[in-house]
């Protein structure tokens, strides 16, 4: 495959989603046998959720605590882990995950925009800062409470929720002269129109994934591949 040049002046931004992961086994949201085949997302994932009935939101997310805590990262979160050692501080890297595959592969420089899995925070959002917390809870009794009384819901963006980092999101993207996006199905906004605002800076849009994203159009490139396939060796860095 013809190798990708990264310039000496360029500025990459990058945005993954579940299917950088999937190599790694964990399961992508929207597959035929993904995470959200045995659930309804209206039952797991949005704030009415939680207020109905925490305790199965727990349950799911506990789930997917256990599933992380034996992943380990795979040749595409090294792959951009080393683009990042190349370029220093002019790489940004923007992901949708919640799990920390990226940190294990040895990145540094990123933001987590819809949460993490091994953080719980208050559920009332009273300032006290999300804490540490990988358990697996066997029963909502577990789940412990935030220093002001309330209890600790887990550090994710729900569907409806305001995702996390947005004003330096936006601020990368504005500086960045290539993004390069992996594994996203390009249905979730805002996440989904981050292309379209790299676009109208003119910046070179790459997509790698197995099959094209919905917002396939607004990339200038559709590379068509498993990540951990394709990303090692695809970018020359100068
Ligand atoms: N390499 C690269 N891409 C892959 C691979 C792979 N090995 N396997 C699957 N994919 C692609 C699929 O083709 C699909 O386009 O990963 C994408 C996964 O899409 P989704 O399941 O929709 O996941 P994502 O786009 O990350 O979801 C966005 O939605 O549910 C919410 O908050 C959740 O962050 C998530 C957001």
């Amino acid at each position: 495959m013809k190798q990708i040049r990264i310039s000496s002046t360029d500025r990459v931004f990058v945005l993954t989603g579940a299917g950088i992961s999937a190599e790694s086994g964990l399961a992508t949201f929207r597959a035929s046998d993904g995470l959200w085949a045995g659930y309804r997302l209206e039952d797991v994932c949005t704030p009415d959720a939680w207020e109905r009935d925490p305790a199965q939101v727990w349950k799911f997310y506990s789930a997917r605590r256990a599933a992380a805590s034996v992943a380990k990262p795979n040749p595409a979160h090294i792959a951009l882990a080393e683009m990042e050692a190349s370029l220093g501080d002019r790489y940004f890297l923007c992901t949708q995950n919640v799990d920390s595959l990226h940190e294990q592969a040895g990145s540094r420089n990123l933001v987590h925009m819809h949460g993490m899995l091994n953080q719980s925070r208050c559920e009332d959002l009273c300032g006290v800062a999300p804490v540490h917390d990988t358990r697996v809870y066997e029963s909502f009794d577990q789940v412990g409470f935030c220093k002001c009384g309330a209890r600790l819901r887990p550090h994710i963006v729900f569907f409806g929720e305001t995702p996390l980092d947005m004003p330096r999101i936006q601020s990368e993207i504005d500086q960045a002269s290539v993004m390069i996006v992996v594994g996203t199905s390009g249905s979730v906004y805002p996440a989904a129109s981050f292309v379209n605002w790299a676009r109208l800076n003119k910046a070179r849009t790459i997509y790698i994934g197995p099959e094209a994203p919905l917002n396939a159009g607004a990339f200038t490139n559709v590379i068509e591949g498993k990540a951990g396939e394709v990303l090692p060796g695809l970018f020359l860095v100068e």
